[in-house]
């Protein structure tokens, strides 16, 4: 699969980038990160993964990162492999220091590494007939707002859900809330109202999320801002995930529970349409 890269300005191969042993990112995942979509050669909500990379660095005090710069090596990269359908992922690391130590270096510069890569949608079937996921013990931190490369939590969840068949796992929390899922964000509809869980240190403030709930909005489709309860599955007529490459992705059963009528539902299908819409709007612009 073609993949292209760029390490601190520099354009190489993917599979040519070499990351230093003392790198923080990979000693203590001292990192953040993006991932975003990149549609008919166009990146997909630029501006805000910019912003929210922007957060997430201030947040752990990297500083001395150009995120302007690192804008433009997108574009460039995207251009320079001529991708059409593909992924961008960004992650910059508080770079090495001379020594493995925990307290921030002295003297280290950020390593600034993005790359593009083809994208193959392996979600296609699940958007259209809906899809499993499985409930997991939410074992993270308590700054899941930061997009850090910490991930290991998320990491096994995942895997325990692929491991059950599933396509995702949901982190519920000790009071029974269902906050997000490994990589991606939760919503429901009860009582006609579309329900997700509001911004918090409990959940990442997800690119999707807020362009689903402004799509919502313009659509008159009631909403809020409030978490949903793995009691509430009983009660809940419809139950989906968001993320940049799910997209919106119906989930019809909860640990071997069926979800409503136990398929996609309306709310659902008018929320795909829209967010197709909304990528071919900034496709043709
Ligand atoms: N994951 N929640 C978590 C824990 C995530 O890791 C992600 C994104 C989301 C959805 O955010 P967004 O809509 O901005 O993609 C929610 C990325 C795609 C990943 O780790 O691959």
């Amino acid at each position: 699969m073609q993949a292209l890269a760029n390490v601190n300005g520099k354009q190489m191969p993917l599979s040519e980038v070499v990351v230093p042993a003392l790198d923080r990112g990979f000693l203590f995942g001292d990192a953040v990160y993006e991932v975003l979509r990149v549609y008919q050669g166009r990146p997909f909500l630029l501006s805000e993964h910019m912003q929210r990379l922007g957060s997430s660095l201030a947040a752990i005090r990297i500083g001395g990162v150009d995120l302007e710069r690192i804008r433009e090596r997108v574009l460039q990269t995207i251009a320079a492999g001529k991708f059409q359908e593909a992924l961008v992922y960004i992650q910059v690391t508080r770079g090495a220091g001379p020594i493995r130590s925990h307290s921030f270096p002295a003297q280290a510069v950020p390593f600034e590494l993005l790359y593009a890569q083809e994208f193959a949608d392996p979600f296609v079937e699940a958007r259209k007939n809906g899809a499993a996921v499985v409930t997991v013990p939410d074992i993270r931190w308590q700054r899941c707002d930061i997009k850090s490369t910490n991930l290991l939590a998320n990491v096994l969840a995942a895997q325990q859900a692929k491991e059950t068949g599933c396509v995702e796992a949901v982190f519920l929390e000790a009071d029974g809330t269902l906050s997000e899922g490994a990589r991606t964000s939760l919503f429901g509809v009860l009582n006609g109202q579309l329900l997700t869980a509001p911004n918090s240190h409990a959940i990442l403030p997800g690119i999707t999320r807020s362009l689903v709930l402004s799509l919502a909005e313009r659509a008159g489709i009631p909403l809020h801002e409030h978490v949903l309860k793995k009691t509430d599955l009983k009660r809940v007529s419809e139950l989906f995930l968001t993320g940049t490459t799910s997209e919106v992705l119906p989930i019809i059963k909860v640990d071997g529970d069926p979800i409503g009528a136990g398929r996609p539902g309306d709310v659902t299908r008018r929320l795909q349409e829209a967010y197709r819409d909304k990528v071919r709007e900034q496709s043709a612009s």
